[in-house]
């Protein structure tokens, strides 16, 4: 027997699953030809500029933008829930100071599912209830561990200033200036959810088996840590900052594409042209850069665009200007993709409530290649 005939009525997927429709979803359209992406029907450029974060994740888990009122009421567990369990800070002094911020994080949200008194609850309103303490304490989290690293105390949040604001001042010390806050607030807001992405759906996997939440958001931030995903954005950064001045950015790339190497920060897997994501990212980094006197990272994310651009049909992504946009705000290169999370984390709770919806078991099968007609030998009997 072989295994073609073996393999039944299955026939393989594309390769990565490329093009592959898993399922229905209202919650982010993304359209890679014309380079455009809604959440739940608006247009991100209009959101990025016009909402703050926190109208779009109420956007992301309740399907409108709210007024006023609705967003007061909205907001208010989502800053009652950001200090984090004494317990884990405690947890976080006793891990290596040298640990990732990466593999913190995916520790700590799995941490927290011990001391979440709905942990093992799915129904939809202890599902709120979650989604509401991780997105909350996600970014508690990031910024506790970038000052216990540094051996500081972790700072409280302040429940006056805005999920943007509050993670600066949690992770600096000083309330943010408004350009700053506006510049991450937006940054927030275009990395909030974006369809069926590796960590969403590294989500909906577990999702689908009946597991709970916070496993759910763990395995999304171990499959957003990948430099595939979104580790991309802090080794673009750490290629700007070796290639150190813009005039050395288009020899830097000839020979980079010519030893093969694939440059951070471009091509995607579904947009084939840019990355809508990236046109509002680029201008808040030369804003960023002109506030500050200092473009050179601007200057020579620019010309590695137009080096690229020259030789290569792939296009910046949403990781490409997202490393000067951080780097300008004084955010340690590895916390990018961290703070990746923190926006991210409204988008896979989004996911998972809408799996939970129409849930079937994600059980794919693989194109098994190998033999199935073996004979077996006793182990005296074998080479
Ligand atoms: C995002 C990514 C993983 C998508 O992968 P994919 O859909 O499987 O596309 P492929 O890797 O097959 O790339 C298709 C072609 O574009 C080229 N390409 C893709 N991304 C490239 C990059 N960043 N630099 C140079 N060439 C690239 C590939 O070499 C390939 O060319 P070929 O057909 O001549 O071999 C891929 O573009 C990549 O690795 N980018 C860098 C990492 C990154 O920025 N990730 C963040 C994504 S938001």
């Amino acid at each position: 027997m072989t295994a073609e005939n073996n393999s039944n009525d299955v026939r393989p997927a594309p390769s990565g699953l490329e093009g592959v429709i898993f399922g229905p979803s209202s919650i982010t359209f993304l359209d890679g030809h014309r380079g455009c992406m809604f959440y739940r029907g608006y247009n991100i450029l209009d959101l990025a500029e016009k909402a703050t974060y926190e109208e779009v994740v109420h956007l992301l888990w309740e399907g409108s933008l709210p007024g006023r009122e609705k967003l007061a009421a909205f907001t208010k567990p989502l800053v009652a829930q950001r200090a984090l369990p004494p317990e884990v800070i405690r947890f976080l002094k006793e891990l290596p100071k040298k640990s990732h911020p990466m593999e913190v994080l995916r520790t700590a949200v799995s941490l927290l599912s011990h001391f979440d008194p709905d942990a093992a609850d799915s129904s939809p309103e202890a599902l709120r209830r979650k989604a509401e303490r991780l997105t909350a304490k996600t970014s508690t989290l990031v910024a506790a561990w970038d000052r216990i690293r540094n051996g500081k105390e972790p700072i409280a949040p302040d429940p006056s200033l805005s999920h943007a604001a509050n993670f600066l001042y949690m992770l600096k010390g000083e309330k943010p200036s408004v350009i700053d806050v506006q510049a991450l607030d937006a940054y927030m807001t275009l990395l909030a959810d974006h369809d069926l992405n590796a960590s969403t759906f590294a989500a909906c996997v577990v999702t689908s088996t009946l597991s709970d939440l916070h496993s759910a958001v763990t395995a999304a931030v171990g499959a957003l840590k990948g430099p595939l995903h979104g580790g991309a954005n802090e080794k673009a950064m750490e290629m700007f900052l070796e290639i150190g001045d813009p005039s050395k950015a288009e020899a830097y790339i000839e020979k980079a594409l010519a030893e093969k190497k694939k440059i951070m920060g471009f091509g995607h897997r579904v947009y084939k042209v840019e990355d809508p994501r990236s046109v509002p990212l680029k201008a808040i980094a030369r804003r960023l850069g002109e506030d500050r006197k200092e473009l050179r990272w601007f200057e020579i994310a620019v010309k590695v665009e137009a080096a690229v651009y020259k030789r290569k049909t792939v296009k910046t992504n949403v990781d490409f200007y997202s490393a000067p946009l951080l780097y300008l705000l004084g955010i340690p290169i590895d916390l990018f993709t961290p703070l990746f999370a923190v926006a991210r984390v409204a988008g896979w709770c989004a996911h998972v409530v809408e799996q939970l919806e129409h849930n079937r078991l994600i059980r794919p099968r693989t194109d098994y290649m190998g033999p199935t007609d073996r004979t077996f030998a006793p182990i005296d009997q074998r080479g």
